[in-house]
């Protein structure tokens, strides 16, 4: 799996403190990360780590003045545009000075510039000496910051370079990747989820060789469980015949192949999960009787009896007690009609509609277009989209239902 800041836009924010050679190294484990990567530096920050050291490790170009002054042709730093390229903004070392005009609104340098213009999360990680890292004044400057909705990494205790020993040494460059990965992770909106999905086809088997199937790939499911996982959840897939591979350790794969085996396998997780999304395209029949040997042709017409498979997700709509619920309906007429009897046959929270009418909606390509209908009938329409996109929209609408529920229970 790549890492949490894999692709994020990293905005490193360099203060004048000794700590300030560390963040070569800071910059170097970002971009091993997968992350892109710009560096703001004080003035005062460059007796401390050179631009050059910064920009050839960050492979762009480090600014600390909002024109260069020497250059008669220089072009404007534009904090703006640099404070809302980030996604995260890090601001290590922060010594006692900037944490001060920053928690002020000082805008007197391009770092504290931008970081009044970033709208990102924003990172601190304090380097001082002990008796400045106690000072009542600095602790309120903490506190101020951590209001604002700044995260504080807080420093480290050991020889300081007054030769004091104590707190106040910035943390060390791997800490403090370890803490924003694991603050983003802590923060993921559907942190502390256990969602089960169904996924794919089933097969019902007529004898050894054949079956009765259907054309879903698993691709929709497989979307939603990825995104899932990517939004900070648990994830168990019960997953139907598919070549589809899965490849997040946040997601459990169970592989099933009939409609009894994953309503097996659904039983043994419903009662734990918080959410459960019944994509897959179950078999509503299977053959009466199935031969142990591969049936042998004749020339007479040859009949199977069908029966009904267990309803999965009306099953899961009785036993429903804090789960969310989440069907899919595949309509060809009277769709949203067809579709609103369903979510309430099934006792379910959300329903994601797709016509096999919509061209590019349906079984086995990469895109969808879906409608949403929650449980107080509401209707909302999306475009067309990639798979991938429309689980991201199908999660969106989740959470919002659930904080919905959560304001008004
Ligand atoms: N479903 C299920 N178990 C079944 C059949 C369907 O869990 N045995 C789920 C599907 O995963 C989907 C929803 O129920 O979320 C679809 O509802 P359903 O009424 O089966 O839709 P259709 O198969 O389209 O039904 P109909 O043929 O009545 O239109």
């Amino acid at each position: 799996m790549s890492s949490i800041i894999g692709g994020k836009k990293i905005l490193v924010g360099v203060t004048a403190g000794i700590a300030a050679y560390k963040i070569a190294s800071l910059v170097r484990l970002f971009i091993k990360s997968g992350a892109q990567v710009k560096v703001v530096m004080t003035p005062a920050a460059k007796d401390f780590v050179t631009p050059l050291t910064l920009s050839t490790l960050s492979k762009n170009p480090v600014h600390s003045s909002f024109y260069n002054e020497e250059d008669e042709n220089a072009e404007w730093n534009n904090h703006v545009e640099l404070g809302l390229w980030a996604d995260y903004m890090i601001i290590a070392p922060a010594t006692a000075n900037t944490l001060s005009k920053m928690s002020t609104g000082t805008s007197d340098n391009l770092l504290l510039a931008t970081y009044l213009s970033a709208k990102c999360p924003v990172y601190f990680a304090p380097a001082m000496d002990l008796d400045m890292y106690h000072h009542p004044s600095t602790k309120e400057t903490f506190s101020k910051l951590q209001e604002f909705g700044n995260s504080m990494i807080p420093a480290e205790s050991g020889e300081l370079a007054s030769g004091l020993v104590g707190e106040g040494r910035m943390a060390e460059p791997a800490t403090i990747l370890e803490f924003i990965k694991q603050d983003i992770l802590n923060k993921l909106p559907l942190k502390g989820h256990h969602i089960l999905i169904t996924a794919g086809p089933t097969y019902e088997a007529i004898d050894p060789v054949r079956f009765i199937g259907n054309h879903s790939s698993g691709k929709m499911g497989v979307e939603l469980a990825n995104a899932a996982a990517n939004l900070g959840a648990k994830v168990t897939l019960v997953l139907g015949p598919s070549s589809l591979e899965i490849a997040h350790s946040a997601i459990k794969v169970v592989r099933v192949v009939s409609a009894a085996q994953m309503f097996d396998a659904v039983q043994a997780v419903y009662h734990s999960c918080t959410i459960a999304i019944a994509a897959a395209a179950v078999a509503d029949y299977k053959p009466k009787h199935t031969s142990d040997q591969k049936i042998k042709k004749s020339d007479s017409s040859f009949p199977i009896e069908l029966e009904r498979t267990t309803d999965i997700l009306e099953w899961m709509g009785t036993e429903k007690k804090e789960q969310f619920l989440v069907g899919f309906a595949l309509e060809t007429e009277n769709e949203v009609v067809n579709a609103k009897r369903k979510l309430e046959k099934k006792n379910l929270d959300l329903i994601v509609l797709n016509s096999l009418n919509d061209k590019g909606a349906g079984f086995k390509g990469d895109t969808n277009k879906i409608s949403l209908i929650n449980h107080k009938l509401e209707i909302k329409a999306f475009e067309l989209k990639t798979k991938a996109a429309v689980a991201v929209d199908i999660f969106h609408e989740i959470n919002q239902l659930l904080d919905a529920k959560i304001l008004t229970s």
